[in-house]
């Protein structure tokens, strides 16, 4: 009997997806299906990952005061975005060269967030261009920014953006250099990443991974090639690095921004409240508060403590989101209650798709949506909207 037959009466491919109950499940299954450098690419941070343990840790203190004897029978976890419905308040956040984790890369999570009705924001850096993305999908879109060197390569990829539908463009302003990703160093990650003698063993033990790899597009940055001019650069990846990020950038970059792009701009990277206020001065339409997933500057407090600060400052002239250490539904309600119109997940639409291509990355949404209506039920909160922090538990409170 071939293999092929075996494994689908055996269903194995579903019942590996099925058996999965949470993120973390995701996450433990990517890490076993990619070679450690990849999977410490993805799940690292910079220097001591102090920044990537608080973004778990402050999620985790907050602690509930569920009130029961309520009717939850009809719950509502949609929310508006810019103006329009997402069916789950969990959007995808950019994230570069998902290739590297699946060959359907951007293209695959592109599906998924459509049929799970959310956002997806596209990186600058993704594997795919942001053009071959835009003709997967139906889905709502945003596009990510650095403030590169050139500023004729950010206005070439917004004017490409616009021309392809997308509906937003997200400003990413934490990479004045790129964070120091310890593991990365150890393990010698480059693009596209290089086999050292010391990992053949642990690349060979995941022949599916390698086998993606190799039977996939050409790992490279698909929006940037034939627009950049890597002249002088060993490869679009050097260029990458030492052009995409711009240490001489200001905030007159974002007024330069504001006048090229007519859509809505959101500014990505937001730790200090001021810097928020400076943002909405410089007419951003939106927040996202993130320290990039504790992969920039190490020792930031977490996402979910500096949330409430920015959401006072301006969360009454435009829309605050929030990215970093959210892994189950209770994480994404308790930014909702803290002042958050929605959440964004990095690292889990990547393990997502690591397991399971467009599937993957469905069953990362689908675990999110069924987490976040149980917990409203159980939280006596029935619409996703309408949290406020009167659900949390405090010590002070009386017994
Ligand atoms: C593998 C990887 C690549 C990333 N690439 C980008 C990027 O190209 N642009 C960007 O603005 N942020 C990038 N980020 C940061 C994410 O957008 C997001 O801020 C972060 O992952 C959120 O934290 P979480 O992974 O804990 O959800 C990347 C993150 C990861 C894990």
């Amino acid at each position: 009997m071939k293999l092929s037959v075996l494994a689908q009466m055996l269903d194995l491919k579903p019942v590996e997806l099925k058996a999965l109950a949470s993120v973390r499940d995701l996450e433990r299954m990517a890490s076993r299906k990619l070679p450690r450098i990849v999977s410490d690419f993805v799940a690292g941070g910079a220097d001591g990952e102090l920044t990537l343990q608080s973004n778990l840790s402050a999620l985790d203190q907050i602690k509930w005061s569920p009130r029961y004897l309520r009717d939850v029978s009809e719950r509502s976890i949609s929310t508006d975005v810019l103006g329009k419905s997402v069916e789950v308040p969990v959007m995808l956040s950019p994230a570069g060269l998902a290739s590297l984790v699946h060959r359907d890369g951007e293209l695959a999570a592109a599906k998924a967030a459509e049929s799970a009705g959310t956002v997806f924001v596209v990186s600058t850096a993704s594997s795919y261009s942001l053009e071959e993305i835009s003709a997967v999908t139906n889905g709502r879109l945003w596009f990510q920014v650095y403030l590169w060197k050139s500023r004729e390569v950010v206005k070439s990829l917004v004017e490409r953006a616009e021309k392809s539908g997308y509906e937003a463009l997200v400003l990413t302003i934490d990479v004045p250099v790129v964070g120091k990703r310890v593991r990365d160093v150890r393990n010698g990650m480059a693009i596209p990443p290089r086999i050292r003698p010391g990992s053949v063993m642990d690349v060979l033990r995941r022949p599916r991974w390698l086998a993606h790899l190799l039977k996939g597009p050409e790992l490279t940055f698909g929006s940037l090639t034939g627009t950049v001019d890597p002249e002088g650069h060993q490869s679009i990846a050097s260029y990458v690095d030492q052009e995409l990020s711009n240490s001489a950038a200001t905030w007159d970059e974002l007024t330069w921004l504001r006048g090229i792009w007519k859509g809505p701009l959101l500014v990505k990277g937001i730790v200090a409240t001021e810097d928020a206020r400076e943002a909405v001065r410089r007419g951003a339409d939106g927040i996202i508060v993130s320290n990039h997933g504790g992969r920039q500057l190490d020792g930031c407090p977490a996402a979910i403590e500096v949330l409430p600060g920015v959401v006072e400052a301006v969360g009454d002239r435009v829309e605050v989101f929030m990215d970093g250490g959210v892994r189950c539904g209770s994480d994404v309600i308790k930014a909702r209650a803290l002042g958050a119109r929605a959440v964004l997940v990095g690292r889990p639409w990547f393990w997502g798709l690591a397991v399971g291509g467009q599937e993957g990355v469905e069953k990362m949404l689908h675990i999110f949506s069924d987490e976040i209506d149980r917990s409203l039920a159980l939280l006596g909160s029935p619409d996703f909207k309408r949290v406020d922090q009167s659900a949390f538990w405090r010590i002070e409170d009386p017994v």
